[in-house]
């Protein structure tokens, strides 16, 4: 029986060997290096754990001080960039930018540059990317980037022209983005660094698989579905329709995680804590939701996963849906390059196989044109 063989979705297929980080989807664990996302998020900040994620170890003093330094320099991004940007269409999404802007970059990139140089030029300049689309589209004047700022407020900053309150929630939202194993994004950008293609084709290839509704594009459809569902009392006539319709409840389920994701719960937690003197928007609706999906699927095992409480936090801070999954690529990207340069210390190229099903011993008879 062919069916099998294949084992589509790769669901428990294992690809690589891998000291970056473990998902235990039993118990609901995420661990980065060996230290729990929930003592990162207490005690770390992006740059630590990027450098935890990225050397396998944490930084002292001086080794985190030249990553930051590093890091805030290579954020501005060439003229002609900028200019082309002001060019694109302004309806573009802002993923479609990512992704278009991540390319071009490489034709800017000096060819000597080591991959881990590549990396982290990525990683300084993607904020920036995002945060003059956010500027461009809008037609307001660009923030440049400010040397003296830390990775998130600084793109706060170049977003908003201020740093707003809570903003360390912000931080530490990025730290639980950072790396989560073998997903898809991570995956195909391994598949492309398993070619020895460069980094920017890598990070294009991820940024391309992370827009997906069924990854990282969830975030945005999440809140999408809370403006369609409008108030509390509309959520159950909304949601059983869904299931009525078995269409996917955007916001749930995870290949991996069979409990609650921690991520999910950690966002949650933050959420509720500012929500009992701010009135945090959607919130309300998110936790009806949450109750009536989690009941009708005991079964399936179906619980919240970081894109249903990412939005909420996100549209707190006045940053448009359209820009969610741009914000999880901006931290992402410290995974996919951690893999990348993991995966090919011993590389072997990506190439499974098709089992094929189709015609066979046809032979080739000229195809006569209609006079
Ligand atoms: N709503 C309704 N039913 C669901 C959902 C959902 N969100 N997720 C899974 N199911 C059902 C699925 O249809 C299947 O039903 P059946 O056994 O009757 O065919 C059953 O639950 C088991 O699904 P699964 O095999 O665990 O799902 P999967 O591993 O193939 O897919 C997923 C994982 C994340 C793609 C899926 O849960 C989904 O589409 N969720 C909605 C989109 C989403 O929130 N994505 C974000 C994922 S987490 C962070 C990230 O990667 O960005």
């Amino acid at each position: 029986d062919i069916e099998f063989e294949v084992k589509y979705g790769l669901d428990g297929v294992a690809v690589a060997i891998s000291s970056i980080s473990c998902v235990d989807g039993e118990k609901g664990k995420l661990v980065y290096r060996g230290f729990e996302i929930e003592d990162l998020i207490q005690n770390s900040n992006f740059e630590e754990t990027a450098y935890l994620i990225w050397f396998g170890s944490l930084p002292n003093e001086n080794e985190l001080d030249f990553l930051i330094s590093m890091l805030s320099k290579k954020r501005e991004l060439p003229n002609q960039i900028i200019e082309m940007m002001k060019l694109f269409p302004k309806n573009s999404h802002p993923m479609e930018v990512l992704r278009s802007v991540v390319s071009m970059l490489g034709m800017y990139s000096k060819k000597e540059n080591s991959t881990f140089e590549n990396a982290i030029n990525l990683t300084a300049k993607i904020p920036t990317i995002i945060a003059y689309w956010y500027r461009i589209r809008n037609d307001l004047p660009l923030i440049k980037p400010k040397e003296s700022l830390k990775h998130s407020e600084n793109f706060l900053y170049m977003m908003f022209g201020k740093i707003p309150e809570h903003f360390n929630l912000f931080d530490k939202a990025l730290i639980l983005h950072e790396e989560q194993g073998m997903n898809a994004s991570t995956f195909a950008s391994t598949v492309t660094a398993s070619t020895l293609s460069d980094i920017y084709s890598i990070i294009t290839t991820a940024i391309g698989t992370l827009k997906g509704p069924l990854h990282g594009g969830a975030n945005e459809k999440v809140l999408k579905m809370f403006d369609e569902i409008g108030s509390i009392e509309n959520v159950e006539f909304y949601i059983n329709n869904l299931i009525e319709k078995k269409e996917k409840i955007m916001g749930f389920g995870h290949r991996i995680y069979k409990t609650y994701d921690p991520r999910a719960k950690i966002l949650k937690n933050w959420i509720k804590e500012i929500f009992i003197n701010n009135n945090i928007k959607y919130f309300e609706i998110a936790l009806k939701v949450e109750e009536i999906v989690v009941n009708k699927f005991k079964d399936k095992k179906i619980y919240p996963n970081v894109d249903f409480y990412s939005g909420i936090l996100y549209n707190y801070f006045g940053i448009p849906k359209e820009f969610f999954t741009p914000i999880f690529a901006m931290a992402r990207i410290v995974g996919w390059t951690a893999h990348a340069m993991e995966y090919c210390k011993n590389n072997r190229i990506f190439r499974p196989k098709a089992i094929y099903n189709g015609p066979k011993n046809l032979k080739y008879k000229e195809v006569k044109g209609v006079e």
